[in-house]
């Protein structure tokens, strides 16, 4: 392709490190489709002849076809997808397929095909996301008054409700989501046309182009379009970030699996065995969706650091952007999917929960609050005797609520027969009634604000 300057071609070497083709060659249906709107282009604006361009539609349709069929032939001398592609039109159609890379470069058709292929990513990890919010929605709904024990420092702090804890990852992937949106709207600029740096003397349209491959329009600036992979970094900084709330329900999962905790049965489908306790139901799912956000996360500084230091405009490091992208989705993708199913179909184990939220002195705040309503004590004195009551149960092993009214009131001669009452586990997440708090009645606003936001009717 480059042979007319050359006294001695590549050496073994040299094509092994060039080769992208073992992994660029999952950019061949955005290849093709880039491929088929710049001859469509080029045939319209009299560039070359319609007959010509009309070949070379149909050519890279047979390719297609071949690609589908076969897949992609694997040649390291031919570089990458785009030169495969543009050899096999050649054999196809002979000469007129040399027309074809008139007015565009590599460097304009790779940014342009990878553009496209992030799009689709970000669509299909959507998709997923959406699936894996309903299934959150759904457990929420089932668990609006399921009490289990709230943490801080995983010390008991509060009682919460299992449906308001399910709803917090919901809102995580809604945030999510929205920042793929927005990932995705950047993206949607059309570099071809930019060619090699500079832009084309060739009278091109850019605009029919754009608009043919779904771009909303064309980038402003030819040495920035085959320079910029901000539209892959904030892809993978989205993904990476997704990755961290979808590790962090897995780690979820893993601790309430356990034994000691007992909050959940795991699906037998997503967990394994041992093979030498025979007891063994492990959370392996969970550790892997856990092990990749660690990958997701590094696939995200290897581009990073592939593109700090580099001048405009297109250098060929910038090959190496590609191994990260494609492997942080499919990781994504599939710790999406692992994570849905979980959810779907974990057994959660309602009266552990509930056991669990009664030790620890969960509804301590609640004894604070009641001094602070009903005796008017300021928070601080309200805490402090709270503190001694707690110190006093502890010590003799058993809940606030089963001290004595003798008892507490020797602690403080305000506290009265009513505050039993309020140290109920129900008692106090039926209080928390605060925009956002984990009242059940609260959880179910929140819910059916997801349902609506989701299309769930
Ligand atoms: N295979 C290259 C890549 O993935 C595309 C070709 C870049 N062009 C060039 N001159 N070297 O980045």
């Amino acid at each position: 392709m480059w042979g007319g300057r050359f006294a001695e071609g590549p050496s073994s070497i040299m094509r092994e490190i060039n080769a992208s083709i073992p992994f660029d060659k999952a950019l061949w249906r955005q290849d093709i489709a880039a491929s088929k709107a710049h001859a469509a282009m080029l045939g319209a604006c009299g560039i070359v002849s319609a007959e010509d361009a009309k070949a070379i539609e149909a050519g890279l349709d047979r390719v297609a076809a071949e690609y589908e069929a076969e897949g992609v032939p694997e040649d390291w001398s031919l570089e990458d997808i785009h030169m495969t592609t543009e050899s096999r039109l050649a054999e196809l159609i002979g000469a007129a397929a040399g027309r074809l890379h008139t007015g565009r470069s590599r460097n304009d058709q790779v940014a342009t095909d990878f553009r496209l292929w992030v799009r689709d990513a970000i669509d299909q990890v959507d998709a997923g996301l959406e699936a894996l919010q309903r299934a959150l929605v759904m457990r929420a709904a089932e668990h609006a008054d399921s009490i289990m024990p709230g943490f801080t420092h995983l010390q008991t702090a509060q009682p919460v409700t299992l449906g308001h804890h399910l709803m917090a990852y919901y809102e995580m992937f809604r945030r999510d989501r929205s920042r793929f949106a927005d990932a995705r709207k950047r993206a949607n600029e059309s570099p071809l046309g930019s060619a090699a740096l500079a832009g084309t003397g060739f009278p091109i349209d850019r605009e029919m182009t754009a608009q043919a491959l779904g771009f909303d329009k064309p980038t402003a600036n030819s040495l920035d379009s085959v320079s910029d992979r901000d539209f892959a970094l904030d892809y993978l900084m989205s993904a990476a970030q997704c990755s961290l709330h979808l590790s962090r329900l897995a780690e979820e999962f893993i601790i309430w699996a356990s034994q000691p905790f007992g909050f959940v049965r795991l699906p037998d489908s997503l967990s394994t065995g041992s093979s030498i306790m025979p007891q063994k139901k492990n959370p392996d799912a969970a550790e892997l969706v856990r092990g990749h956000a660690g990958r997701i996360v590094g696939s995200a500084v290897s581009l990073m650091v592939t593109m700090k230091g580099l001048p405009l405009a297109y250098s060929k490091d910038m090959q190496d952007d590609k191994p990260p992208v494609f492997e942080a989705a499919s990781l994504l993708s599939l710790s999406v999917a692992a994570m849905t199913g979980m959810v779907a179909e974990a057994q959660f184990r309602t009266d552990r929960m509930r056991q669990a939220a009664e030790l620890g002195y969960a509804t301590a705040t609640d004894l604070a609050d009641w001094l602070v309503r009903q005796a008017g004590i300021p928070f601080r004195e309200a805490h402090h005797i709270t503190g001694a009551a707690v110190k006093l149960a502890e010590s003799r092993g058993i809940a606030l609520e089963a001290l004595s009214l003798a008892d507490l009131q020797a602690i403080d001669a305000r506290i009265g027969e009513g505050v039993y009452a309020a140290l109920s586990v129900e008692a106090s997440v039926a209080v928390r009634a605060s925009h956002g708090g984990t009242a059940p009645v609260e959880v179910r606003k929140r819910i059916a604000e997801a349902r609506e936001a989701l299309g769930m009717g």
